[in-house]
């Protein structure tokens, strides 16, 4: 089954406005002159640069997503962004879950399971992370952890067209440090098993399951070449240019 790869760049909480605007546009003018079609490429901005990057990439093939989203479309939650305003700014995507939000926020699965299913009811695509922390890996409960979370951010509606799973080992995310091709061949293979338990072998077969935690213009391919292993969660290097070009090259 051949799924199509996507290269996710998270910005985090980077670029000014010029800065921001200054790389969605090299990065479109990019693609509209290459025409590189090897992949799907999101960038997700801050989310107060969502509106003005949508608008720098309009007509290009690159989709723009938030960062993060609440579970209502609106209300009384001060300092929060519905998906249905991200939606609104211009968004066809947001990343739910990242291990940055649960750790200083305190996010459980459910809450960004909630996250999910409304980003779909808003007609975004859900980018949900999940990964185990450098001391559940040595204690030798990657498969359980990672497992569990599946399990838990899972949406009751998820379809391969609405749903994408970032496999983010914490202990990996802007160190530079990756796990071997083994380790990540092997989580994937166990997400691929679990989402076909839980939605079917047809369902999970086009599931994308992408990789996040310190690719980079030089680890890219050799990732990105894994089974299962069906685009990337791109943090430090989706802020340059050429790093980023290079690694949605790699899925070529
Ligand atoms: P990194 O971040 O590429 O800088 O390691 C990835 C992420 O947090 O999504």
């Amino acid at each position: 089954m051949a799924r199509r790869p996507l290269i996710a760049g998270n910005w985090k909480m980077n670029c000014l406005k010029a800065d921001g605007l200054a790389l969605a546009r090299g990065l479109a003018a990019r693609i509209g002159i290459e025409a590189t079609r090897a992949a799907d490429v999101v960038i997700c901005p801050p989310a107060g640069l969502v509106e003005s990057v949508a608008r720098a990439v309009a007509g290009s093939v690159i989709g723009v997503g938030g960062q993060d989203c609440h579970t209502v479309p609106k209300g009384a939650h001060t300092g929060d962004i519905s998906a249905a305003m991200l939606k609104d700014l211009g968004a066809s995507h947001v990343i739910v879950g990242h291990s940055e939000r649960r750790k200083a926020y305190g996010e459980s699965d459910a809450l960004i399971r909630a996250k999910a299913e409304a980003a779909h009811a808003a007609g975004l695509v859900s980018i949900i992370c999940i990964g185990e922390t450098e001391a559940e890996r040595l204690d030798g409960r990657t498969l359980e952890v990672v497992g569990g979370q599946f399990a838990g951010v899972l949406p009751g509606d998820a379809t391969p067209d609405n749903t994408v799973i970032a496999y983010e080992p914490v202990w990996a995310i802007g160190t530079g440090r990756t796990p071997t091709d083994e380790e990540v061949a092997e989580v994937h293979h166990e997400i691929r098993a679990l989402a076909a338990r839980h939605l079917g072998a047809e369902v999970a077969a086009k599931l994308r399951i992408l990789y996040g935690g310190s690719m980079n213009a030089a680890n890219a391919r050799q990732l990105l070449a894994l089974e299962d292993v069906d685009g990337g969660l791109i943090g430090g290097a989706s802020l340059q240019l050429d790093g980023f070009w290079t690694i949605i090259e790699s899925c070529a």
